[in-house]
């Protein structure tokens, strides 16, 4: 990398991959002694405003490239395991083939089991980046506890008191997340069922409820069990079909291969 002197700037030209607005997406034009700003033609603003300010619901960087066809079903060790990988597989297959029109009915699925890493995370995630490369539709990944995160820091440094109202910012991220067009969210359960946190997902809920939006959710709590106001259980009740996960872990499966290889290249088998 050359590095420019003087002006402060490291890049070398060829580092942007709009030279005109230099990634910025706007450029300025001199015109009767007056500078304007111009919208570039290669449309950076635009993906960003399709991107949307939800910068925290990235799908995480484990899962990228993962599809619903490359998703193993005969790695799991019981024939029953085997069974219910393979229904979830060809639900979420079928599920995407006919996305277009399922999307009216605005529907998504409940991924749970009571076992940590049977593989609802990596399924949720495929379907959503299926959903991405097929249609081109945005759909966005966030953990419960992200979702929470991200509210609490919209807070401020002010205590919140009920009663005040929402702060502008606060109501925006919510609108933001209530609009992204299909969201998973990851792990519905392990949060802690207090008040503010029963409000926020009802509103989250209940207005992508409203508006159709697609959720896909994963827990390791059948929907019965979430110790959620009813009001929220009630709506994931009405957007989200249930499936039932194998009571295996896949990521133990791989941990124990892992190990075992290791071994066998240390013991030079
Ligand atoms: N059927 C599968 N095919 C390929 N890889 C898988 C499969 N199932 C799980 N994995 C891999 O195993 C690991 C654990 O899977 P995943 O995170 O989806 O489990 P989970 O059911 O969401 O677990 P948790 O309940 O802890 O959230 C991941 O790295 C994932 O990519
Ligand atoms: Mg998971
Ligand atoms: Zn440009």
């Amino acid at each position: 990398m050359k590095h420019l002197h003087d002006s402060g700037e490291t890049t070398t030209k060829t580092e942007y991959k709009c030279q005109k607005c230099r990634d910025t997406g706007y450029y300025e034009i001199e015109k009767d002694g007056y500078t304007f700003s111009h919208e570039c033609e290669c449309g950076k603003v635009q993906r960003d405003r399709l991107a949307g300010r939800l910068k925290f619901a990235t799908i995480p960087k484990e899962f990228e490239g993962q599809t619903v066809d490359n998703f193993l079903t005969d790695c799991y060790s019981t024939p029953q395991s085997r069974e219910l990988a393979k229904l979830a597989k060809q639900l979420a297959s079928r599920y995407v083939e006919q996305f277009q029109e399922i999307r009216e009915t605005g529907k998504g699925f409940y991924f749970h089991s009571g076992v940590k890493g049977s593989g609802k995370t990596r399924l949720a995630v495929s379907i959503a980046n299926d959903i991405i490369t097929r249609y081109m539709i945005g759909a966005k990944f966030a953990t419960t506890i992200q979702i929470l995160d991200q509210i609490k820091s919209t807070w401020g440094e002010k205590p919140k008191e009920r009663g005040e109202g929402e702060p502008v910012s606060e109501r925006r991220l919510i609108d933001d997340i209530i609009s992204v067009p299909v969201l998973v969210i990851d792990d519905i359960g392990v949060e802690r069922p207090k008040d503010w946190v029963n409000e926020r997902f009802y509103n989250i809920l209940n207005g992508r409820m409203i508006e159709k939006r697609i959720t896909i959710f994963t827990s390791n709590y059948r929907i019965s069990e979430l110790q959620l106001d009813d009001r929220i259980v009630n709506r994931i009740e009405k957007m989200a079909l249930p499936i039932e996960f194998p009571a295996e872990s896949i990521r133990s499966a791989i941990a124990r291969k892992e190990n075992s290889d290791l071994l066998d290249r240390l013991l030079g088998v």
